[in-house]
């Protein structure tokens, strides 16, 4: 093909250089085999971007399971093979993925009237994807390595900074392809082309969104819900009516907006806070917005997005849980209660409760509690432990939990907050505690 840009130049410099080898050799055994192999899909999409990717999408114009099968074996990875859908997933010793698909023409009998005997098996494969900027190909054999493969006018469309469809029929094939269009606008600042927010409206019309299945929806709203800039995508969604859809009386009022704003100011407090924080965004955000719907509500919300039982209990129990601690932390405030008291209140809650409350509290000086709870009390440990009690000779039971709460309680509160402090303050506790069963024996033994 005339007219390929290369980016070998760019692969290599902006992919790890085992990333970029892994490339090659998937090239050069391409040749052996006599098919041609492409990276696809959003890791191209990255690369033109310069935004970090750890996937890896192959397609192979050939046998794609049998190709995968060779290179997991030179490579000495796993795979895990779906025939039925021609594609593979390479799982190398390092950990990396590469996911490994077939091109086929037979596989893409499109409804739209296009003369497909034209159209070669990666061309179909790309244009069975949603956008253009995801329906980029790079070839990796080894005499053509690095070809941008462009047939869509991607790289446009990423210079413009446009979503734009490929075809009229895409989003009546998947409409979990609106909610991807609101993700990626927001996630690299784009904007969808008229023409794909016009097929939106149609497809919106059409109520196709309610016929997705529970599931699906669900794992659209979640990846929104763990992406950088929720507010942004949920206010997007409100423009086209997509919150209403999910529930009738979901509508981004002010105090939705305001309340979701101070989740997502809250969760980038505690991300910029820990660099691997274990903190489940979308459940934060999925309280949030169910903030103005009652329990009956909330559950409609959840059976439509297809939640386990368990989770359907889970989030009902966090939701009452809340009622009471809010209740408690008022009382705890209004007594002036000590720190290790706002421990043991917030101590036995999930992180995203805690994380939501803190998103919802008016009071700065509330949020300066919780703050202090996640960043110090939290992580605070007592040195003293089981072992040492049982070199006290303390007999086994419930006692021991006692002794260590009370422990903990003290270092909280800054009376023991060293080991050997501790040590002492558990020998106190202990030999009050022998003194209690010895007296106890003598009651028991005497008449
Ligand atoms: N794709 C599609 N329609 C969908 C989902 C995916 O056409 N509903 C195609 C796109 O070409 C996409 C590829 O499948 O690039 C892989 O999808 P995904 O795993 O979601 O990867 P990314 O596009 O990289 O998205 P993200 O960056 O969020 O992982």
């Amino acid at each position: 093909r005339r007219n390929e840009r290369n980016i070998k130049n760019m692969l290599r410099s902006r992919l790890a250089a085992d990333i970029f080898r892994l490339l090659e050799q998937a090239g050069a055994l391409g040749r052996e085999m006599g098919v041609s192999v492409y990276a696809v899909g959003g890791f191209v999409r990255d690369i033109l971007l310069d935004r970090p990717n750890l996937d890896i999408d192959l397609v192979v114009e050939g046998d794609g399971i049998e190709f995968a099968q060779v290179l997991s074996r030179k490579l000495g990875g796993r795979i895990r093979m779906h025939k039925k859908f021609q594609t593979a997933v390479v799982i190398l010793p390092d950990g990396q993925k590469v996911d490994v698909a077939t091109a086929r023409l037979e596989y893409y009998q499109y409804p739209t009237a296009l003369p497909t005997v034209e159209l070669s098996s990666i061309k179909m494969d790309l244009y069975r994807r949603d956008f253009s900027i995801n329906a980029l190909a790079v070839r990796l054999s080894p005499d053509q390595f690095g070809n941008l493969v462009d047939f869509f006018s991607a790289q446009k469309d990423i210079k413009e900074r446009n979503i734009r469809v490929l075809h009229s029929l895409s989003f009546v094939e998947d409409p979990t392809r609106i909610l991807r269009a609101i993700r990626f606008e927001q996630r690299f600042n784009f904007r969808m082309d008229r023409q794909t927010e016009r097929l939106i409206k149609n497809a919106l019309n059409l109520n196709l969104f309610q016929k997705l299945s529970g599931g699906r929806l669900f794992h659209e709203l979640y990846l929104i819900m763990e992406e950088k800039e929720v507010l942004a995508c949920f206010r997007r969604m409100d423009s086209f009516n997509l919150l209403q859809v999910l529930h009738p009386l979901l509508k981004l009022s002010d105090q939705l907006e305001s309340i979701l704003s101070e989740v997502e100011r809250v969760l980038n407090w505690y991300r910029l806070l820990y660099l691997e924080p274990n903190v489940l965004s979308w459940k934060v955000f999925m309280l949030g917005l169910a903030s103005s719907l009652d329990d009956a509500q909330f559950q409609i919300l959840m059976r439509r997005l297809n939640f386990s039982d368990k989770d359907e209990r889970y989030f009902l129990a966090v939701r009452e849980g809340l009622a009471e601690t809010i209740q408690q932390l008022h009382q705890w405030q209004g007594r002036a209660g000590s720190l290790s008291e706002l421990f043991f209140i917030l101590d036995p809650l999930p992180l995203e409760s805690i994380l939501y409350l803190m998103a919802r509290s008016q009071k700065e000086e509330m949020r300066r509690h919780i703050s202090l709870f996640l960043t110090q009390l939290k992580t605070q440990k007592v040195s003293v432990t089981g072992k040492d009690l049982k070199a006290m000779r303390l007999s086994p039971g419930p006692v021991y939990s006692e002794v260590l709460r009370t422990l903990h309680a003290a270092m909280i509160d800054g009376k023991a907050v060293d080991r050997n402090s501790q040590l002492i303050l558990a020998g106190e506790l202990v030999a009050r505690i022998k003194a209690r069963e010895a007296a106890d024996q003598v009651q028991e033994v005497s008449p």
